[in-house]
């Protein structure tokens, strides 16, 4: 379990990225973090990373505050998948870059082996081994960096915009390989995410503003919070679009059949 506990952070007297948020994360949990742009999402990524320590507050690990002694410890539970599937890639291929990262862990050689295979398998890029990022979709990409992580055996992993620089094609097979992490291999998750439908797939929402937690709930209960949604200029879905628009329309509004229906779309789809 993550407990978040009043946390605020500074980067100088100017740039207050957050004031006040807690939140918790149970084991096997997936929480979405949506906001505007500057409302301290990747501060917060940052800072369960150990990347950057409070100006005020705490976040535990099951229980433990992170701090200097057991940073290095806690991060090895700890995958980060961020926007840029450029910034990511560091081997020359597709195996080079997985174990890179288990080099690192001073994962013996055999092991490093079945491990590339096994994980790349998961993500469905086996067949792709030997192949360079030039040649690769940012969608394949990403899956290749969420392989690397999983290889890591790291329970919690965290999604600092990951799908915002694919194409559609790569969103959606993130997103369905996000779901699997929760779904086949009960991995903690938090995704920093504009896109609501991703978020709409999350147990549970946090919204944002200007370093402050506005909201928290179930995705049905912060989808109906549409005023909220809409001040903090995020990308709707279609149909709720849609319905928020005619909500206020008082001609449509009172056409409950297409309220019904827009409603109904929405939920269902
Ligand atoms: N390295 C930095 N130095 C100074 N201010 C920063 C730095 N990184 C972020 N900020 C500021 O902190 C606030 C929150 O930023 P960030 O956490 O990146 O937001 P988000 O991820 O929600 O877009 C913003 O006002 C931003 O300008
Ligand atoms: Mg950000």
């Amino acid at each position: 379990m993550i407990e978040v506990k009043n946390l605020k952070f500074a980067y100088n007297e100017q740039d207050i990225a957050l004031r006040d948020v807690s939140f918790d994360v149970k084991d096997g949990e997936w929480v979405s973090i949506i906001g505007h742009n500057g409302s301290g999402k990747s501060t917060i990524a940052k800072l369960l990373t150990g990347l950057i320590a409070p100006t005020e507050g705490s976040i535990l690990y099951d229980g433990v505050e992170l701090n200097e002694k057991n940073v290095d410890e806690i991060r090895k539970r700890i995958g980060i998948v961020f926007q840029n599937p450029d910034n990511q890639f560091v081997g020359y291929n597709v195996k080079y870059d997985i174990a890179f990262g288990l080099e690192n862990h001073q994962v013996p050689r055999e092991e490093m082996i079945k491990l590339i295979n096994e994980y790349t398998e998961l993500v469905d890029m086996k067949d792709y081994l030997e192949r360079e990022p030039e040649s690769l979709s940012g969608g394949q990409k990403q899956r290749v960096a969420i392989a690397g992580i999983l290889a890591l055996n790291c329970d919690i992993v965290i999604l600092d915009e990951a799908t915002s620089m694919l194409d559609p094609e790569g969103v959606e097979e993130i997103t369905k390989l996000i779901s699997e992490l929760k779904s086949k291999y009960n991995k903690t998750l938090i995704t920093i995410t504009h896109d609501l439908n991703l978020a709409m797939k999350s147990d549970r929402i946090i919204v944002l503003r200007q370093g402050k937690k506005i909201s928290e709930g179930l995705p049905e209960e912060i989808f109906k919070q549409r005023d909220i949604l809409l001040s903090s200029n995020l990308d709707m879905p279609f149909s709720q679009k849609a319905f928020y628009l005619a909500s206020k329309d008082e001609e449509l509004l009172n056409n409950k059949e297409l309220m019904d229906a827009l409603w109904e779309y929405h939920f269902n789809m």
